[in-house]
Order: structure tokens, then sequence, then C-alpha cells
């Protein structure tokens, strides 16, 4: 295992599953209410620049529930490479905390921060990439499908951090990843090159989101605008014209496929409320899968797994 989680291809294959299956054991102790606490007298620092739900709540209440304790530091609260230099805060939560998560606008930050800290450092999104959101989703789709290979996952929308992370897990697993997104929005390009490159993967990218759907077991999408990029969301909207997910699209798999949102969503632009509402969307098994993956992989950094 890695000193730190700041991309999932910092994992190897294995160390990916090992935390998959240390997920289903601290989900079922998790739901058991067992009083198992292997973090006791632990302390996790968590850096948010950004806003967030999922993340701080997951986290913190997971830190917790495994005997620690976890302290919030908003954005107003240490001030990232302003009021104070990465590398300096890097050290100082380093001698007080056993660990540190961060929410950062720039990867290079947070790539600092795991450079000077002498604690384990977990990614919890950066404008690069999502890799504990991608590795939950991962997870909850071995649940629903019971299998975690050649899974075909159609991503309809923005090529963001949410698909850089999908393609560094495609350089890890073997699956299928149609990706639709318009001109102009499309992934990373070294990032996809690493991903083809790994050579486990089939990876298309195409403009037209019915042709990306065409028999995936999985519909993705997130945001047009993600954090840091709202003031672009009017001129977002009109690029992103016929990228919403409807359930004609989700019709348009042709098979029985569950549509997934690493959330929060904004209802009637990426997705219809029809889609999040129905039957086959199992967009709150990826946000409760978020805590229990988490938990791993911090038990995994912390040599508790
Ligand atoms: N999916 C996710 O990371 O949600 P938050 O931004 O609410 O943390
Ligand atoms: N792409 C989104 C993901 C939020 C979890 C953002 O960065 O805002």
């Amino acid at each position: 295992m890695p000193d730190h989680f700041l991309h999932i291809t910092d994992l190897t294959a294995d160390e990916i599953r090992a935390v998959f299956d240390l997920a289903a054991t601290t989900k079922a102790r998790f739901r058991a209410r067992d009083d198992w606490r292997p973090l006791q007298g632990m302390t996790l620092a968590m850096i948010f620049a950004k806003p967030s739900a999922r993340t701080r709540v997951s986290f913190e209440t997971g830190f917790h529930r495994l005997g620690g304790h976890a302290l919030y530091l908003g954005p107003g609260d240490i001030g990232i490479g302003q009021r104070e230099a990465v590398q300096d805060i890097a050290r100082v939560l380093s001698r007080y905390n056993d660990m540190i998560m961060a929410r950062l606008f720039d990867h290079s930050h947070l790539l600092a921060l795991a450079e000077h800290a002498t604690v384990p450092v977990v990614n919890g999104l950066t404008d690069y990439n999502h890799p504990c959101q991608i590795m939950a989703d991962m997870f909850t789709i071995g649940e629903q499908l019971a299998r975690r290979s050649e899974v075909h996952i159609a991503y309809i929308g923005d090529g963001n951090n949410i698909v850089n992370s999908w393609l560094r897990l495609a350089a890890r697993l073997p699956l299928r990843l149609a990706l639709a997104c318009p001109e102009g929005y499309r992934p990373d390009a070294e990032t996809l090159a690493l991903a083809r490159a790994a050579g486990l993967s089939e990876i298309s990218v195409t403009a037209d989101p019915k042709e990306a759907v065409q028999g995936a077991d999985i519909v993705y999408t997130d945001v047009w605008a993600s954090m840091g990029q709202k003031d672009e969301a009017e001129a977002r909207r009109r690029a992103f014209a016929g990228f919403t997910v409807t359930p004609e699209l989700m019709a348009a798999t042709g098979r029985e496929s569950l549509f997934m949102h690493c959330l929060p969503a904004e209802r009637g632009f990426e997705v219809t409320d029809e889609v999040m509402e129905a039957p086959y969307s199992i967009v709150f098994d990826q946000a409760e899968n978020r805590m229990h993956v988490q938990n791993a992989i911090m038990l995994t950094l912390l040599g508790k797994g």
C-alpha cells in the first residue's frame, strides 16, 4: 500500500480488490453497530477549500465510528496556499494528526501536501480527480452486478475530475468505458493516453450520448459546471444541450441499465427528476458506500486493515 491515496493508480489492481473486500467488512460491521474502534485515540484533519456534503459527513462519521476524531477545517480556517504555504500546513498538521484528508482546487497543492506531510494524505477531490468517489462507485457496481470487470459504463457529460478518476480506474481494472462529451469538454488528453496505454480497458470518446449508451450496464453523469466553474454555468448549459440523461436515453441502452451520479445533482440539467427517482437509480447507494470504502482506505493506510 502506498503512503498516500491521491489517485486510483496509486494502488495496484490487487490493492484495489483488497480495499473492496475490506469495505464489505466495514460496511457489515457499521450496519451491525459493532463496537469496533481500531482508530481509537487517532485524529483526522480534514481540509476543505470547497463545499461538501457527502465527503465531509462520510469522512467525519466514518472516522468517528471507527473510534477516532475528525476535525473540519473549512475554507475560512486554513487558507491553503494563501494564508499559509502548503508545505508549512503539511508539517504543522502532521505534528498533531494521524492522517490528513484534503479537498482542494489545485491538484499540485495536494501533491505538495503529500510530499511534505509525515502522515498519510487522502484526496477528497481536486480540480483534477476524485478517487474516493470512483472507488466507492466501483464497489457499488460490484454489489449491484456481482462483477467488477468488463462492466460497460457510459459516462455522459463533462470530461472533468470524475472522468479522470474513471480513466485511472480503467488503467487498473478491465472496463468498457464509453465517454460522451461535447467538443471542447473532452477528457484530459494525458489521462486518456495513460488509461489507453495500460491496455486493459476498451475506451471510446464520442460527442453522441446515444452512441455511448448502447449496451451500457451503467449510465453515469455529473454536473456540467463543477465547483469553481459555476460562473460558466449558462454557457455550459448551451454547450451541453442534448446531454441530459432522460428516460429516453436510459431506454437507448437496449438493456436493464442502472443510473449513477456522484451527486450533488443539478436536477433538470444533466439528469431529469424522473431518472433520479427511477428504480434503476442507485445514486444513494453510491453515496452510502463512500463512507465504507473510505473507511477501508483509511484503515489500510494506517496499517489497521
Ligand atoms: N460526491 C461528493 O463528493 O459530494 P460532496 O461534494 O457533497 O462532498
Ligand atoms: N465534478 C464535480 C464533482 C462533485 C462531487 C465537482 O468537482 O464539483
